[in-house]
């Protein structure tokens, strides 16, 4: 059930249980990430390979430093400018990080995140909080409460309500390879963002990395409507009028405003059972260069991005 109680949240979560927890990106599917046994249920409710590893969430650096290599201090010092926020960095671990959450790699992907009822849930226990998104595997992660329930039901106890996620797409995922910034994942903090910033920061793509990520799999993120990318939504209505066709369109809003409101417009015209959803390419600069990536895995097939 949907709920606002966090004593409630916590005893289940101490024993053992899932939970749906808001943050500032998507919601997350949240476990104690030292019960292996908890973990495992996360894996089972999403239908997610375990080949597919966790972020930990946490509310200090502190705290971060008991799990990973004491030489993560460049890493660390991103953490400090950034966190709380919408950044997951990937560190050596040291071994009290189970592999069973890191899906057997020598890495571990940390965030702290920013809403304040997720950061009050992370002070109060006393472990790591596992959570991916709340969303089976590969389909639309959720940014509202009521998504998360459409999505898993009475097969967790709790959802606690924490509104529309704020960014409402997920986090940038980074780590370092020869003193390079690696961005593994785009997400709710942008290339430029992270470049005006510091220096050496690259997009990588998973054929050239030891590290993989699933934001870097074909298909991820997608509805089950086919969904396909036009050159002009005009011209495909008008050229396609025996299909009933849900436009994912957001008008003059800015980047940012689309972000929080991307998945959320994509899952609704996913329910309402058009034969197919068309969009156009957004602006690829900024926060919309993340969301043509999130695009460019949503759709069914694109002789574009083959
Ligand atoms: O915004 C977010 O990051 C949300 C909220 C709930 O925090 N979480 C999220 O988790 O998007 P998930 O599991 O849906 O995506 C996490 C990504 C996956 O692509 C996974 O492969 C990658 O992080 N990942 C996790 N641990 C990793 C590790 N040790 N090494 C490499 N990739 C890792
Ligand atoms: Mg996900």
């Amino acid at each position: 059930m949907i709920t606002k109680n966090i004593i409630d949240i916590i005893h289940a979560l101490d024993a053992g249980e899932v939970v749906g927890l808001p943050t500032e990106t998507v919601y997350g599917l949240a476990a104690n990430a030292f019960n292996e046994a908890a973990v495992n249920k996360i894996y089972k409710l999403k239908n997610r390979p375990f080949s597919n590893p966790l972020i930990l969430h946490t509310h200090s650096i502190e705290e971060i430093k008991k799990y990973i290599h004491p030489n993560s201090r460049k890493l660390l010092e991103i953490g400090e400018d950034l966190w709380p926020g919408p950044l997951t960095i990937i560190f050596r671990k040291k071994d009290i990080i189970p592999g069973s959450i890191t899906a057997g790699s020598k890495y571990v992907a940390f965030r702290i995140p920013n809403h304040p009822l997720i950061l009050e849930v992370l002070r109060k226990v006393s472990y790591p909080i596992a959570a991916p998104s709340a969303n089976p595997y590969q389909r639309i992660s959720p940014t509202t409460s009521k998504q998360v329930y459409e999505y898993f039901g009475e097969n967790i106890p709790y959802i606690l309500e924490g509104g529309n996620c704020e960014c409402g797409i997920e986090s940038t995922i980074i780590g370092m390879e020869n003193d390079e910034i690696i961005i593994y994942r785009q997400g709710s903090i942008s290339l430029e963002q992270l470049k005006r910033k510091y220096q050496n920061v690259t997009l990588k793509k998973s054929a050239e990395s030891k590290i993989k990520t699933s934001g870097m799999s074909k298909k991820h993120y997608a509805p089950n409507t086919k969904m396909i990318l036009v050159d002009s939504i005009e011209e495909y209505v008008q050229n396609n009028k025996h299909q009933k066709i849900g436009i994912l369109r957001f008008g003059k809003m800015n980047a940012k405003s689309i972000a929080k409101n991307y998945y959320k417009k994509l899952y609704e015209l996913d329910k309402a059972g058009f034969d197919i959803i068309i969009s156009e390419k957004f602006r690829n600069t900024g926060m919309g260069r993340a969301l043509n990536d999130k695009l460019k895995r949503a759709i069914t097939k694109n002789e574009k991005y083959n």
